[in-house]
């Protein structure tokens, strides 16, 4: 691998960015990221020597065994925490914080209890005091987009879990962030209302086109979702594997049957396990 001289770029330092990285269209970029968790029992190496590469517009899935890290690194892309050691950019850019182009799906229910469903979908472009019928088109768009037109009303105690997460990931959309964090976003969901978060997200995704970086424990959901699967190992945790997915781009749930899904399920199974 080349490596390009140290250089200023936005006020950061591209020290060690491979040229590959710098010609292609990539989003976010890390190397050698490090995270040491202090507490007074000690120092714990979460992740050491992580090499991260995601394109714009890519649909990347991050698999891996419970504790190698995922959460770790998908909350320090989101800005909501900092690597320890090694370089993380987006953009060309470090992260030094939260920002409106990344908008997070976190596992467990996060919507505002207090507000409707539209209001929750319409969190940010309040915050952004964005004119009131402009953010009531997008509202409406997401209300569609995600089935949920008749419920625009009704709280979140009102709803289902898998209706809950349509709206948590209407909401992230509705900022338009370029960046799409999702961290197990469809784990506490049935098989058969999976499926259909899953093949949602991914006409989601083909028409707003934002960067999808998605953490989960289902490799069936990885090899259905991603266009490249990158597989952590523990101990401490790091990236072993970028696993490439050519399947075609329209997923349709019958994908799941054909033996192209099988083997590449099966490869992502061998590299977990070795
Ligand atoms: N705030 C923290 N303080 C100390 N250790 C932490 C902290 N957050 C995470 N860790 C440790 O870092 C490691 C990675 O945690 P992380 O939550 O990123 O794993 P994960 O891959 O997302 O796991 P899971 O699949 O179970 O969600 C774990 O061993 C965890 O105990
Ligand atoms: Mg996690």
């Amino acid at each position: 691998m080349f490596f390009k001289r140290r250089e200023k770029n936005n006020g950061c330092s591209t020290a060690g960015r491979p040229i590959s990285a710098q010609l292609a269209n990539v989003k976010i970029w890390g190397h050698q990221i490090e995270k040491v968790y202090s507490s007074k029992k000690g120092e714990y190496h979460a992740l050491e020597g992580l090499d991260f590469e995601v394109l714009d517009n890519d649909f990347v899935c991050i698999v891996g065994p419970s504790g190698c890290g995922k959460s770790t690194l998908l909350r320090m892309i989101a800005g909501l925490d900092f690597p320890t050691g090694g370089v993380l950019m987006i953009d060309n850019r470090e992260i030094t914080g939260p920002g409106a182009d990344r908008g997070m799906v976190f596992q467990t229910y996060t919507l505002f209890p207090w507000m409707t469903v539209a209001e929750n979908i319409g969190y940010g472009l309040r915050l952004k005091r964005m004119k009131k019928e402009e953010s009531e088109k997008i509202i409406q768009k997401y209300l569609k987009a995600i089935g949920l037109e008749k419920f625009r009303d009704a709280y979140p105690k009102e709803l289902s879990g898998g209706m809950k997460q349509r709206v948590a990931i209407a909401r992230a959309l509705a900022n338009s962030p370029e960046v799409l964090l999702m961290d197990e976003p469809f784990g506490a969901l049935d098989p058969q209302t999976k499926s259909q978060m899953q093949l949602l997200l991914r006409e989601i995704w083909q028409v707003e086109k934002p960067t999808v970086i998605f953490v989960t424990h289902d490799i069936d959901e990885a090899v259905f979702l991603a266009n490249k699967i990158c597989i952590m190992s523990a101990n401490p945790g790091k990236i072993i594997k970028e696993q490439p997915v050519h399947l075609p781009y329209e997923r349709i749930l019958e994908l799941k049957d054909t033996p192209e899904f099988f083997e590449l399920r099966k490869k992502v199974n061998a590299c977990i396990k070795g």
